[in-house]
């Protein structure tokens, strides 16, 4: 078994007591690295930031399992994977409610000018309480457009009228074209495949209140950030928050001399009870699969 990241040692114990084990200790793993590591092992437990490309599957024959510590798998070719009988899991359900609560945060901070009103208390230029100072947005009474119906989209639209909001579903409540022509806050939550790649462009901007605010907790390339940067400066929506990017860990240059946009670094699921809960899952995944058992959440 080829483990890419470390992981809680009362996890591990629970592989190393079925299988050896080859845990990889630095911060990530060069593709040469993954390759030559990964020669010979019956399972894979990896992160979102491993390409597990169909060159990387063609080269290592013995391999069963794939277990992705994330609930995306746009890292993985997964069709590659299936036609060589590798099985594929990811971390579904664990992660939802901190995802959701890490989107609100995103809403919040937005609308209410967060993390502009942060830089500028730390820089010492505040001068002080004003009638007309940093005004935000409410939220109460406005449209939230959810774009991704599974269980993260469902999560945030559920969460919506604790503050008397009406939330409204791509393509169960109205079309895209509807959601982004009529909502106040649009949220993305839909997983990155080729039909969803910049979903967000110009003319998706375009067509959004001059008052929206855009988040972005799903994937990055879902959203133009050329486009985004573009309407953020001419003021074509209000503001946005990001927590996922084109090319991470680079953030486009424009976006990062932007103040109504809020960046934080991918932590949707970055809580200790969602990551002890997801590296579970992954673990438990590989396991059975080795063991001969049905995985519990396979792609
Ligand atoms: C995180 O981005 C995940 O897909 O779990």
């Amino acid at each position: 078994m080829l483990v890419t990241r470390r992981i809680p040692s009362s996890v591990l114990s629970r592989l190393e007591a079925v299988c050896e084990v080859d845990v990889n200790d630095s911060p990530g793993l060069a593709p040469a690295d993954l390759r030559s590591r990964l020669q010979g092992k019956a399972g894979l437990v990896c992160v979102l930031t491993d390409r597990i490309d169909e060159d990387l599957l063609e080269s290592v024959q013995e391999l069963k399992v794939v277990s992705n510590i994330a609930v995306g798998y746009d890292n993985i070719d997964v069709p590659a994977a299936k036609s060589r009988g590798v099985i594929v899991t990811n971390t579904p359900d664990v992660l939802t409610e901190a995802t959701a609560e890490l989107t609100w945060a995103l809403i919040l901070a937005a609308a209410r000018r967060i993390g502009e009103g942060e830089r500028l208390v730390r820089s010492g230029r505040w001068k002080g309480w004003a009638l007309d100072f940093m005004l935000g947005t409410e939220l109460r009474g406005k449209q939230l457009g959810v774009i991704g119906r599974g269980r993260i989209g469902r999560a945030v639209a559920a969460r919506a009228s604790a503050f008397g909001m009406t939330a409204v579903l791509a393509k169960t409540d109205m079309s895209i074209d509807e959601l982004l022509v009529s909502s106040d806050v649009v949220s993305i939550h839909t997983s990155l495949r080729p039909e969803t790649r910049h979903l967000i462009d110009r003319k998706a901007l375009a067509r959004m209140k001059r008052s929206a605010i855009l988040v972005n907790t799903a994937r990055g390339p879902v959203v133009d950030e050329e486009a985004l940067a573009w309407a953020l400066k001419e003021r074509l929506i209000a503001a946005a928050a990001l927590d996922v990017y084109e090319r991470e860990p680079i953030v486009h240059e424009e976006l990062l001399g932007l103040e109504n946009v809020v960046l934080v670094p991918h932590l949707g699921s970055a809580t200790r009870e969602t990551r002890t809960a997801m590296i579970d899952l992954a673990v438990s995944n590989v396991l059975a699969v080795v063991q001969g058992r049905p995985p519990i959440t396979p792609v």
